[in-house]
């Protein structure tokens, strides 16, 4: 069932456990979140950035797919279409697309640049009973191999973002996306804590949520991060499994070639993850 962000993520703000956003990529991906929301009766975010909808096709593509996978799997339980740091551009696409959500990600503008932009790209998507995340602070991460540790949120600006309206905000608490350095300091939850104070009760997003630790997520969570969101962990997962695949020279039997054949272990390993983060952000059985 294709709904908001903005109702599940309230209910689980309220009830103290966080909802997934899996970064989707193509078929298996959709399938993988999907089968396996409904299994364990999960509420779910499907996260699609900018280039993975390009790489679907657009956003048009993004939505049929999804749209037609939701009626032929019978998901009963609540989806989200979301795109991921969009640009201002972007967020508009995604609506008229039938995106369920948008983020947009103004993080990098001046301040007064990403409040202009988040107040427009607010009314639009209100008005199309669209759900948004806005962000300030940027989230770290690794790019041609250096890896920035991101900026930590300023709480003024917190406070000026989450009066926009927002469903959603997600705050750069040292969080990062990709892999986590092995020097990593952990979550700022001193940062959190002061976000969540000036942001009245607005469901928060943490995101690189690959490789964060269960315990911080928990903390996390108790301190009002609602959604947490998952990508690299899957496209790991989906990898390995196919790298053990080949290396056992599987696609060399038989028919151990087919797609279908070929592409089920990384698709096991996908639904082995969400499976795990969703007992671990405790949304099983909250749909
Ligand atoms: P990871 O790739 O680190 O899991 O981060 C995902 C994310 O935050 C998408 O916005």
């Amino acid at each position: 069932m294709l709904v908001s962000a903005k109702d599940m993520l309230q209910k689980a703000r309220a009830e103290g456990y966080g909802v997934a956003q899996i970064n989707i990529n193509n078929l298996e991906w959709i399938k993988a979140v999907l089968s396996t929301v409904q299994e364990l009766n999960s509420p779910v975010i499907l996260g699609v950035s900018e280039g993975a909808a390009k790489y679907m096709g657009g956003y048009e593509n993004v939505m049929a797919m999804v749209t037609a996978l939701d009626k032929a799997m019978k998901i009963t339980v609540p989806v989200a279409v979301h795109l991921d740091h969009g640009t201002y551009e972007g967020a508009f696409k995604a609506i008229r697309a039938g995106f369920t959500s948008v983020m947009f990600d103004g993080s990098h503008y001046p301040f007064e640049e990403n409040l202009k932009k988040t107040k427009e790209v607010v009314a639009v998507a209100h008005a199309c009973g669209v759900s948004v995340e806005a962000e300030v602070g940027s989230i770290g991460g690794e790019e041609d191999g250096v890896i920035g540790l991101g900026e930590v949120a300023d709480i003024e600006e917190c406070r000026i973002i989450a009066e926009t309206g927002v469903d959603l905000f997600a705050a750069g608490i040292g969080n990062i996306h990709g892999k986590y350095p092995a020097n990593w300091p952990g979550l700022r939850f001193d940062v959190l804590e002061n976000v969540a104070k000036v942001t009245n009760g607005v469901p928060l997003v943490l995101h690189g949520g690959t490789g964060i630790p269960a315990d911080q997520i928990k903390k996390a969570i108790s301190l009002g991060i609602a959604k947490i969101n998952v990508n690299t962990e899957l496209q790991l997962a989906f990898a390995a499994a196919t790298r053990e695949y080949i290396l056992a020279g599987k696609d060399l039997e038989s028919k151990g070639f087919d797609p279908r054949k070929l592409l089920d272990p990384g698709y096991k390993a996908m639904k082995k993850v969400v499976a795990e983060k969703l007992e671990m952000f405790g949304s099983v059985n909250k749909a």
